[in-house]
């Protein structure tokens, strides 16, 4: 593909990972109850994600923050009721599943391969920090991650530049393009962009970037030609 071309990123100190749908499958707990839930699955877990990311977006607008997992379910009981799925206990075993996401299996490997270059590496997320500690750890990915930061210290959700800084300030670095920020989202990887990192979008599933400023630096098919670019 396209990213194959480009050319490679100067100056990198640290690589800034976006969580889910980077490095975490998050169709994994309606996939895992798909036998449950029943043709409408795949629908289920698109509603959910988009209205999750909704949520963060309503709720940073509105100045009423409250955590991923209180959103997360939220955006899980909006998408249950519109469905018209009563099912007792579902909506808690798909939660209890989100804590237990299955990673991509180019992660691993490259996340070895950068830091065999000297690259720190970081994870920047709208997760609370009790979600993502039980996802990096269910992955056994917990080792390769100088940092695992949460949205929570800063009590609002990206695409808020305040979010961008926290992974300035906590990796004690100055200059916005030593940072790579990598994400499967296209809204975080150009607002990224647009903050001053550079950016590898990881095209997980195809799309077209979206119409707001920020262009990230190259779009890749796998994680494991990033290593080679950084
Ligand atoms: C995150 C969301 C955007 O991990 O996927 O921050």
């Amino acid at each position: 593909m396209a990213g194959d071309l480009f050319k490679k990123l100067e100056g990198i100190q640290a690589c800034v990972f976006d969580a889910y749908g980077t490095l975490f499958n998050v169709a994994t707990p309606v996939e895992k109850l798909a036998n449950t839930i029943g043709e409408k699955a795949p629908e289920i877990a698109k509603l959910w994600r988009q209205k999750q990311l909704e949520y963060t977006w309503l709720r940073s607008l509105m100045g009423t923050h409250a955590d991923f997992w209180t959103v997360t379910r939220d955006a899980l009981d909006y998408v249950l009721e519109f469905h018209n799925i009563t099912e007792p206990d579902l909506a808690d075993e798909l939660m209890t599943l989100y804590l237990k996401l299955d990673a991509y299996d180019d992660v691993a490997a490259t996340l070895q391969a950068l830091r065999a270059k000297g690259k720190r590496c970081a994870i920047l997320s709208n997760g609370s920090p009790l979600m993502l500690d039980s996802a990096v750890r269910h992955v056994g990915l917990d080792k390769l991650f100088e940092h695992v930061l949460s949205v929570e210290e800063v009590g609002i959700y990206k695409p808020s530049r305040r979010v961008y800084r926290l992974a300035m300030q906590k990796l004690h670095i100055q200059d916005t393009p030593s940072i790579c920020f990598i994400s499967a989202n296209s809204w975080d990887a150009q607002a990224a962009a647009q903050f001053g990192f550079q950016v590898v979008k990881i095209a997980r599933s195809p799309s077209v970037n979206d119409h707001i400023p920020g262009k990230p630096a190259a779009t890749i098919d796998s994680l494991s030609k990033l290593p080679d670019l950084v």
